[in-house]
C-alpha cells in the first residue's frame, strides 16, 4: 500500500486504513515469528536512534525489531552527537538522511522532532515527546484488538494525566472509532485542540470523577503521574489517592475490562501492584507489541 505520510509524529498523520494495516501486519509478524518466520524485509537498512531521554521498550523493541528485519540500528544519545556542542538539528537531520534509511528520536520537546522530519529527506518516527507518544498507542491498539477481537464500538477509560501518551491515544482512538472517556484533575487535562478535533469523530467525555470514567469501559488505561519531561516531581499530590487504578476501580469497569499501561509504572501510584499484576492486566503483551507494531510501522513507512 502506498503511504501518505513521510513521518510518524502523532498518530495524526495516518489514515484509518493505514493505522487498520499496521495492526493487522503487526499481528502477522507476532504470529510469523513465534513459528520461527521472520523476513529480511529491511535488509541493508538502517535505522539511526537519537535519545534525549532514557529508555527500555523504545530502545530495545527498535533495535531488537531491525536485527529481526535483517536491518541494523544505531544507538546515538544525544549527548554524544555534536547536537550536544550546537550543531544544529536542521544539520543533524541533513546529515544523517545520508547515512541512514529512518530516523527515529526521542526528544523533550516535540517542535524538535518537527524540525528533525522537516529537514531529513527519510523518514522519522517520533519515539516520545513531551507532546505525543505515536509507537506506544501502535502498541496498544494493537494489544485491545488481539484481546477484544474488534476496535470499533468499543470504549475506553484514560485515568490520571492527560499527557502525551493520553494526546496520542485520542488520535488513535479517532482513527479506529473507540469512545473515550477521561479522568484528570483539574489542569491536567489532554490537549484540548487535539479532543476539539477528534470529537467531530468519537465521543469524548472529560471527567473529574475516575469511577464514572470507568463505568462501562473495556480497557483501563493509566500512566505515571510524573513523566520524563516534568520539572515538578511533586505532582503526584494532585492525583493521589482518587486518581490511582485500583482494585475497587477496576471491579467498576466492564467485568472483562483489561488493564493497559505503556510502563514504566510508578507501583503504589498511579496503580497498585494488585492491579499491574492482576488477571485483567495485559501490560507485558502491551510492552511485547512495541516489538511487532514498530515493525509493521518500519515496513510501511519504507513501502517494504
Ligand atoms: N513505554 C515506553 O516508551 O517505555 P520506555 O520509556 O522504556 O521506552
Ligand atoms: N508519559 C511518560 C511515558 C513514558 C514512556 C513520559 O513521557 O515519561
Amino acid at each position: 500500500m502506498k503511504v501518505k505520510t513521510k513521518d510518524l509524529l502523532t498518530i495524526n498523520e495516518l489514515s484509518k486504513h493505514e493505522l487498520l494495516e499496521i495492526i493487522e501486519n503487526a499481528i502477522k509478524l507476532k504470529k510469523d515469528l513465534k513459528k520461527g518466520i521472520s523476513k529480511p524485509l529491511l535488509k541493508n537498512k538502517t535505522l539511526a536512534m537519537i535519545f534525549q531521554k532514557p529508555s527500555t521498550r523504545t530502545r530495545v523493541s527498535f533495535e531488537t525489531g531491525m536485527f529481526q528485519m535483517g536491518g541494523h540500528a544505531l544507538n546515538l544519545s544525544a549527548d554524544d552527537l555534536q547536537l550536544k556542542r550546537g550543531e544544529t538539528i536542521e544539520d543533524t537531520a541533513k546529515t544523517l538522511s545520508r547515512y541512514v534509511d529512518l530516523i527515529m528520536a526521542r526528544v523533550y520537546s516535540h517542535d524538535e522532532v518537527e524540525i528533525l522530519a522537516k529537514n531529513a529527506t527519510v523518514p522519522v518516527i517520533n519515539g516520545l515527546s513531551d507532546s505525543f507518544h505515536p509507537c506506544q498507542i501502535l502498541a496498544d491498539l494493537m494489544t485491545i484488538k488481539e484481546k477484544k477481537k474488534k476496535l470499533s464500538g468499543l470504549k475506553i477509560a484514560w485515568i490520571g494525566d492527560g499527557n502525551n501518551v493520553c494526546n496520542s491515544m485520542i488520535y488513535g482512538c479517532a482513527k479506529v472509532s473507540i469512545d473515550i472517556n477521561i479522568a484528570t484533575p483539574k489542569g491536567y487535562e489532554p490537549n484540548l485542540n487535539i479532543i476539539k478535533e477528534s470529537k467531530k469523530f468519537i465521543d469524548i467525555q472529560l471527567l473529574g470523577n475516575p469511577e464514572l470514567a470507568v463505568k462501562n469501559a473495556d480497557v483501563v488505561v493509566t500512566d505515571t503521574f510524573v513523566s520524563i519531561h516534568h520539572q515538578a516531581t511533586d505532582r503526584a499530590k494532585d492525583f493521589l489517592p482518587y486518581f490511582q487504578v485500583n482494585s475497587n476501580l477496576m471491579k467498576k469497569a466492564n467485568h472483562d475490562a483489561i488493564f493497559l499501561h505503556c510502563l514504566p509504572a510508578k507501583r503504589g501510584q498511579e496503580v497498585t501492584s494488585e492491579v499491574l499484576d492482576g488477571p485483567q492486566s495485559v501490560i507485558w503483551d502491551e510492552a511485547e507489541n512495541r516489538l511487532h507494531a514498530q515493525k509493521a510501522l518500519m515496513a510501511l513507512l519504507l513501502q517494504v
